[in-house]
């Protein structure tokens, strides 16, 4: 198991090249599920979570193979609708293929994905969308067994704005007989983009980009290729390294547009911002002020962004307070970021971050993806030595961190160690 072995206070100054995002690859690879044939997803990002979903859709049939971050599906040998706990339970996505399976096969049996290390994480919308688009489901030993002769066009509205559960139902509803209309859906980059991906496999869907999605299904479709937006998050958080340890950091590849709230929030904590097509630049304060951030659904300010922001408002010059809105409590690095000297206090869904002056380097533990990368910013500033132990988590979303950090001019080094 690898560690991450930092040594904090160098300011970081330089440009780093912004992968392909990781939440659009998770919901595009199951869309391939949708035809047959050979598609292309290229700026695909290197991650343990792509190979997870990989090797998931290798157990039904499909050749995939990641090389030079173009991603080769061949969907023409699916012989089996299964998705199996061992692999669910690795990662939550996985359930994006129950729509593509169900519409395209009639049929699907997908593991329910279990416990998340953050509050429940329920996947009842994916299953009454199903439901409402005319699919048989039973719930039983840990499965959903799902079975559709042909799904038909409905109306569903969501009580919460899900992007995996829009995700999941329009890929059912592209093949559907008849219209569906999708209201309250998720406007997330992410689902912009599988959208477009299935308009260009041939599906017919209005209101791309809105909250309400018009899709007539059609009887077919066909193989396509994409290119993968920017992954938002990691540009946003490599602009608050560059913020939390005074220097000055350039993204390049990643798409202002999709990163605004953040943006906006950096410059209210004094950050200078330069945006140009594809490229933004931060350049830290002397000091930074304290921003109140509350996380919402696109295009508010992301919540996979909440645990970069505490961390960045752990050495503001003042009192903040950060909400979260869509996860109430998803605030496992709060605790690890105190052993690391941070003044953090959580109520309900908010964390109130008395900035301290200076934090001090210890060993401390990743719990999740984004919690582990607050992790690896504090210690990019903590005096001393900081150990991040099971970085596991953080190769599920960023591709080789240490390696783009160090091109930065970070203290960071990658070690493998036995965890007893
Ligand atoms: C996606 O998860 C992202 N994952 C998450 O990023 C991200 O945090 C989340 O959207 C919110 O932006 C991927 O795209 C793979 P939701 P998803 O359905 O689709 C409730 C990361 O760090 N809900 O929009 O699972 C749910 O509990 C990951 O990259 C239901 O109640 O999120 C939550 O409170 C972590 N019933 C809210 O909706 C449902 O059936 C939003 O969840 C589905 C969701």
């Amino acid at each position: 198991m690898d560690k991450f072995v930092l040594h904090g206070g160098k300011p970081l100054h330089g440009t780093i090249p912004i992968s392909g995002a990781k939440n659009s690859t998770l919901a595009l690879m199951p869309a391939a599920l949708l035809a047959s044939g050979v598609f292309r997803l290229r700026n695909t990002p290197a991650l343990r979570d792509v190979n997870t979903m990989s090797s998931l859709l290798k157990t039904m049939g499909v050749r995939a193979r990641l090389a030079d971050h173009v991603l080769t599906l061949d969907t023409s040998g699916v012989d089996r609708q299964e998705a199996p706990y061992e692999h669910v339970k690795k990662m939550r996505a996985s359930i994006y293929v129950l729509g593509p399976l169900l519409a395209r096969h009639g049929r699907a049996k997908v593991s329910l994905p279990g416990g998340c290390a953050w509050g429940p994480r329920p996947v009842n919308l994916h299953i009454e969308g199903m439901r409402k688009l005319g699919a048989a489901i039973e719930l039983k030993r840990g499965y959903i067994h799902a079975k559709a002769d042909r799904l038909k066009g409905a109306r569903i509205s969501f009580d919460v704005s899900s992007v995996g559960a829009t995700g999941n139902v329009m890929m059912a509803a592209v093949l559907a007989r008849g219209t569906s209309v999708i209201e309250n859906a998720a406007i997330e980059p992410e689902i912009t983009q599988l959208a477009q991906f299935l308009q260009a496999m041939g599906a017919r869907i209005d209101g791309v980009g809105t909250n309400r999605l018009e899709i007539e299904g059609v009887d077919g479709l066909h193989p396509a290729d994409v290119d993968t937006i920017p992954d938002r998050i990691e540009a946003g958080t490599f602009l608050v390294a560059g913020a939390i340890t005074g220097g000055t950091v350039t993204v390049a590849g990643a798409n202002p547009e999709h990163l605004a709230a953040v943006l906006a929030r950096l410059e209210d904590a004094g950050c200078t911002l330069t945006v140009e097509p594809g490229r933004i630049t931060l350049a830290a304060p002397a000091k930074l002020k304290p921003v109140d951030v509350t996380a919402s659904i696109y295009p508010g300010f992301p919540t996979d962004m909440q645990a970069q922001w505490i961390a960045l408002m752990s050495v503001a010059a003042g009192t903040s307070v950060v909400t979260d809105t869509i996860y109430f409590d998803r605030f496992k690095h709060v605790p690890e970021l105190m052993r690391l000297g941070a003044d953090v206090e959580v109520k309900e869904n908010a964390a109130v971050v008395r900035g301290v002056p200076n934090l001090t380097g210890a060993t401390v533990m990743s719990t999740d993806l984004r919690a582990s990368a607050s992790l690896i910013l504090a210690g990019l500033i903590a005096e001393g030595e900081t150990e991040v132990l099971r970085v596991y988590h953080i190769d599920r979303g960023y591709e080789a961190i240490e390696r783009k950090l160090q091109a930065l001019g970070a203290d960071i080094q990658r070690v493998s160690h036995q965890e007893f």
